[in-house]
Parts: structure tokens; C-alpha cells; sequence
């Protein structure tokens, strides 16, 4: 049986974050309290951001989050610090981490949490009951997806493992996806997040958690990327677009399946390695699709999106993209320590997303992809 649901409001395209005001008062009224989370305080000069500032501090207030990764502790520290206020609308501008931070946030208010303990034992008992604020996306990276489902990342690096904020009920109200705010983004930054919506798109494709709804927008979201990711490395503005619609179609894609053995696999090489996330995630997505490969219903279709006939090709393409933008296409050359990596292939076997992998995998498959990408020439080699 399919099943499909994700309620969030969308607009797309440039200059579509104009339509702020009105989708503001049609969440919380005309006198509605705003949180402004954004990742960069320039964000608050922009003219239809100011005109929410300018609303005065008892209606309207900004808090700014700008490292990437969230952790717990950093989660406890935005809650303190905006608690008070008690938003009724939050809006998260920025990257996948300031969104994950202001949706999160909307699932707290509502709780007395005297330190990031209690926090942690709140994310495990996943006890949020309603959430006290709407919240309202608007991606300045392109991208995770985060505008359109309902959980967030939030990194426990003392405890070394991955939290998710994770609730049915805190969908976005609002997701406004607009090209525009994108622009002066690092190339790097640029390529890593496109390369994180390319994986969503193909995991879930291939979950084993897929329905045919999400296998519709994941195709569409990986052709629309992978179609104009050579116009993003030339720099042409065009590609803006295509890039936010993309990755807003591969987060409705994943919204509804979760991903699969790449994002298990990479969680701990962000954590213990700092590889930036859609980096590490794209690192694992051709040896996967070579695991993967019998198993997966409509291959054909997924390979035409990508542009590529096999896992080999798709290994040589995103190497070859990481490599434009600057970024090392190996394990090796991030620093991660050959010994390290049976430890990282046992952390990297997470529920809910090894187990959604449509090939069982155990420690030592996982083992086996880790060394698979640890020097490029032999992922060359392999691909070749
Ligand atoms: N909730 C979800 O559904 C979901 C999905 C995928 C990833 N994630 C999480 O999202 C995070 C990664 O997000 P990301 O790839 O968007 O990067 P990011 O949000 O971590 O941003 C990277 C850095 O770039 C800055 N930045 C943001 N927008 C910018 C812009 N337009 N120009 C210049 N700098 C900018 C950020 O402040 C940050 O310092 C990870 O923590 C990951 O786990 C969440
Ligand atoms: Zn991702």
C-alpha cells in the first residue's frame, strides 16, 4: 500500500519570501509574538525582515545561530535564551542547522527544562505533546529539505551518537523556498548541500520505507539537480532555482520514507571528522548503489536522473563535482585514521535508517563501504 502525507504550505521561486507578512498573520494573526531565528544577523537587514523587526520588541525579536550541527547543549542555549518571550510563530532562516534549531525550539517552549540534560532525556522520550509555536521555513541553503519534514538533527557529540527532534505534529505551517537568499553562498557550501539533496532524492527512491508518491518526487528532484549542477559550478544564477526546487522535492521525497545506509553510515564521519554533512552522505551514495543494486525496483529510472549508467560512472561524477568545489573526495584525505574505521562502520549502523537500507547490511558490509571510499583512486579504480 502507498502512503503519502505532508502537510506543509509551499512557495517557490524568486522572490517569493516577499509573501512573508501574509503567511505570518495567517499563522498567528496581526498580533502574533515572532521569533526571527536566523544564520547570520545581515539576514535581519533585508527589507521584508526588517519590516517584521520594526513591529517593536514585544512583537517581534531575532536570535542568531549560525554554526552548523546543532548540539544539545546549543539547542538548551537558544531554549534559555528565547523562552521568555514565548513565540507563538518561529521563522528559521538559514541552512539546515538554524532550521533544525528553530523547529526544534517550537517543540520545547511548552517544557520547564533546567538543563541540557533534561533536554536530552525529553529528545529520547520524544514526550513534546503540542507544540507551543507554529514554525515557518526558509532554506538559505539548498539543500536539506528541512523546510518540509518533521524532524531535526540534533548532534550529541558528548554522547556520541545523532539525536532527532523528531514529531508528526511540528511540520512546518509554512516553507518559503526562495532562490534569492541562496545567492553568496560558498561553493563548497553549495555543492556539499546539493549533493545532501541528490542522496535524500536517491535513499528514498530506494527505501525500503518508499511509496509511490515519494518515488515520483525523488526522480524529478535528482534529474532537476544533477541537471543543472554544472551550471552551479560555472556560476550561472540560473541554476539558483533549479537547485532550491530540487532539494525542496527531494525533502518532500524523504519526508515521507527517511533515507537509508548513507545517511547512517555518515553520521559519525560528520561527527568524529567534521565532514561537512551532504559531503559525507555523497561520499557513500555510489558504493551503496553498487550494494544496492539488485535490489532496487526501477533502477533504470533512478540511473537516467542521475545521468549515469552504473555505480562506477556515479562515483567518477560526484567525485569529479566535489573535486571542482575544492572539497577531498576520500576519507583519507579528511583525516580520518584507517584503524578508525571498524569503529565508525559499528556507530554507523543506526536504527531506522540502516534498517530502511532495501540490502540488510551488518558491521562488516558497512566496513567494506567505509574502506571503499577511503583513498579516491581506488574508488576510481573500483568504478572504472
Ligand atoms: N531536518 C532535516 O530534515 C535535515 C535533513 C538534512 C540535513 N539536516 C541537517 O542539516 C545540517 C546541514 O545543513 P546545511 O547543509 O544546510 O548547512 P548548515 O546549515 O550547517 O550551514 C553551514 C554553514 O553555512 C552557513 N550558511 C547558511 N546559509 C548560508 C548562505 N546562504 N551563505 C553563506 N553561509 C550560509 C551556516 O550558518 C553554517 O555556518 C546538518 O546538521 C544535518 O544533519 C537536517
Ligand atoms: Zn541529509
Amino acid at each position: 500500500m502507498n502512503r503519502y502525507y505532508n502537510p506543509v504550505q509551499i512557495l517557490q521561486g524568486p522572490g517569493c519570501v516577499e509573501n512573508l507578512p501574509q503567511v505570518v498573520a495567517s499563522a498567528g494573526g496581526d498580533n502574533a509574538r515572532v521569533l526571527l531565528v536566523v544564520w547570520d544577523r545581515r539576514v535581519c537587514a533585508l527589507p521584508v525582515f526588517a519590516g517584521l523587526l520594526a513591529r517593536g520588541e514585544a512583537l517581534c525579536r531575532s536570535y542568531c545561530f549560525q554554526s552548523s550541527n546543532p548540539t544539545v547543549e546549543q539547542l538548551f542555549a537558544a531554549y534559555q535564551e528565547t523562552k521568555s518571550f514565548s513565540p507563538s510563530v518561529v521563522i528559521a532562516v538559514g541552512g539546515g542547522s538554524t532550521m533544525d534549531v528553530g523547529k526544534s525550539l517550537c517543540c520545547l517552549y511548552q517544557k520547564e527544562l533546567p538543563d541540557a540534560d533534561a533536554l536530552r532525556r525529553l529528545i529520547c522520550s520524544r514526550s513534546y505533546g503540542t507544540p507551543a509555536a507554529k514554525w515557518i521555513g526558509i532554506p538559505t541553503t539548498a539543500g536539506t529539505g528541512s523546510e518540509v519534514t518533521c524532524w531535526a538533527t540534533i548532534w550529541d557529540p558528548a554522547q556520541d551518537t545523532k539525536r532527532s527532534v523528531e514529531s508528526q505534529l511540528n511540520y512546518a505551517y509554512a516553507a518559503l523556498v526562495d532562490p534569492d537568499l541562496t545567492d553568496g553562498m560558498p561553493l563548497k557550501l553549495a555543492v556539499s548541500s546539493a549533493l545532501d539533496a541528490v542522496s535524500h532524492g536517491v535513499e528514498s527512491y530506494w527505501a525500503r520505507g518508499t511509496n509511490c508518491v515519494s518515488r515520483a518526487l525523488a526522480l524529478e528532484a535528482v534529474r532537476t539537480i544533477m541537471g543543472s549542477l554544472d551550471d552551479l559550478l560555472a556560476g550561472k544564477p540560473e541554476a539558483r532555482d533549479a537547485m532550491a526546487r530540487g532539494s525542496m522535492l527531494a525533502g518532500l521525497a524523504f519526508s515521507n520514507t527517511r533515507t537509508t545506509a548513507c545517511h547512517s553510515i555518515s553520521y559519525p564521519l560528520t561527527m568524529h571528522y567534521h565532514i561537512p554533512h551532504g559531503t559525507a552522505v555523497s561520499l557513500l551514495l555510489a558504493p551503496v548503489l553498487r550494494l544496492n543494486t539488485p535490489a532496487v525496483e526501477g533502477l533504470d529510472a533512478m540511473l537516467a536522473a542521475l545521468g549515469v549508467k552504473d555505480a562506477g560512472e556515479l562515483a567518477r561524477c560526484l567525485g569529479g563535482y566535489l573535486d571542482a568545489a575544492g572539497l577531498p573526495a576520500s576519507l583519507q584525505e579528511w583525516g580520518v585514521k584507517w584503524e578508525d574505521l571498524s569503529h565508525l562502520a559499528q556507530l554507523g549502523l543506526t536504527k531506522g535508517r540502516a534498517d530502511n537500507n532495501p540490502v540488510d547490511l551488518d558491521p562488516e558490509m558497512a566496513l567494506s563501504l567505509l574502506r571503499d571510499i577511503y583513498t579516491t583512486p581506488y574508488m576510481k579504480q573500483k568504478g572504472a
